[in-house]
């Protein structure tokens, strides 16, 4: 497919847009038509990504600005390069960088951003929630690239995506979640969606770093491995997050790998040709191994660029409702 022909049919599919609200502040109330509807729009945008002329005229005129308050590598460089390569205009604010660090509220700095043309606001934020008060102050829309211990949307789209790319669907795989689920926003938002689409989610941490709402999500929950790898075919490790010893959740990081840590022999219990994902960032030798970090059926790699295809899908979606 050329990239007019690719642009011709991105531009020809608008009836579902409309069904989308302002925001993406969450998966919670993404139905399945949704989900794989931003998925199917990122495989089209995917391959501008490998094309050699990486420019498209979808987000011609936009503006996007990405305003995080925590650090990112991979979510705010995608969101950027996303932007560019569609042809909009990319702007980035940091927390430390911004009158933000003189005192000013979250409710100013978005209303002062919507007074500068922008079309879309992307954040990441310490706080849950941050993103849904943000959205109901501002006329732009609103995409939560994270907050707090609540929901990290595109990272979870982006994780399905890789999954039906590799395993062609996701209704009925066993996905086995290892990691700080009690902290994670990933594992919130991949438990949301993973529970529409089919998959039986299995959540595995330390009884310490599990939170009690869990139970409700439609997630089996579990402190034995062996009971969430048994069969597996994704595994997904979640960031062991360091600064969560001095809280007393983990006695040692050493400790959490030779009980949780996704490693050769440990890996031994999932299915034989299980996937190995990760959002990253990684602690190598704490939640995963090195050598399965790099191994063949490692899709971390595949996660990052089909970041980029998502968040394009995402923004052209968005701007495309309000057209
Ligand atoms: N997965 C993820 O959100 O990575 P960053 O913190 O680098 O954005």
């Amino acid at each position: 497919m050329s990239l007019t022909v690719l642009t011709a049919c991105i531009y020809a599919e608008s009836e579902l847009e409309m069904k989308f609200e302002k925001d993406l502040l969450g998966l919670k109330n993404l139905n399945e038509e949704q989900i794989l509807y931003v998925i199917d729009t990122a495989r089209k945008m995917k391959m501008l990504i490998d094309s050699p002329n990486k420019k498209s005229p979808q987000l011609q005129g936009k503006t996007i600005i990405t305003l995080f308050y925590e650090n990112s590598t991979r979510t705010r460089m995608s969101f950027e390069l996303a932007t560019k390569y569609m042809s909009g205009n990319a702007a980035n604010i940091s927390a430390s960088g911004s009158s933000v660090a003189k005192g000013e509220t979250l409710i100013d700095t978005g209303k002062t951003l919507d007074m500068m043309g922008t079309d879309i606001i992307v954040m990441r934020h310490p706080c849950s929630g941050a993103a849904d008060l943000l959205a109901k102050n501002v006329r732009a829309s609103v995409i939560n690239a994270g907050d707090g211990m609540n929901e990290h949307p595109t990272q979870a789209l982006l994780d399905f995506y890789t999954i039906l790319e590799h395993k062609g669907h996701i209704r009925d795989l066993k996905i086995a979640i290892v990691g700080d689920i009690k902290h994670s926003r990933v594992a919130r938002s991949n438990v949301y969606g993973l529970t529409r689409l089919g998959a039986k989610v299995f959540l595995c941490a330390p009884k310490t770093l599990i939170p009690p709402d869990m139970e409700k999500t439609g997630a089996i929950i579990t402190t034995n491995l062996k009971e969430a790898l048994d069969g597996a075919e994704v595994v997904m490790g979640l960031r062991i997050q360091k600064e969560r010893q001095n809280s007393g959740l983990l006695s040692s990081v050493r400790e959490y790998h030779k009980f949780f840590g996704l490693n050769e022999q440990s890996l031994k219990m999932a299915d034989k040709d299980a996937y190995i994902m990760h959002p990253g960032p990684v602690n190598r030798g704490v939640e995963l191994a090195s050598n399965v970090m790099d191994g063949p059926l490692s899709l971390i790699n595949e996660q990052v660029k089909n970041g980029v295809a998502i968040r394009m899908a995402l923004l052209y979606i968005l701007t495309r409702r309000s057209i």
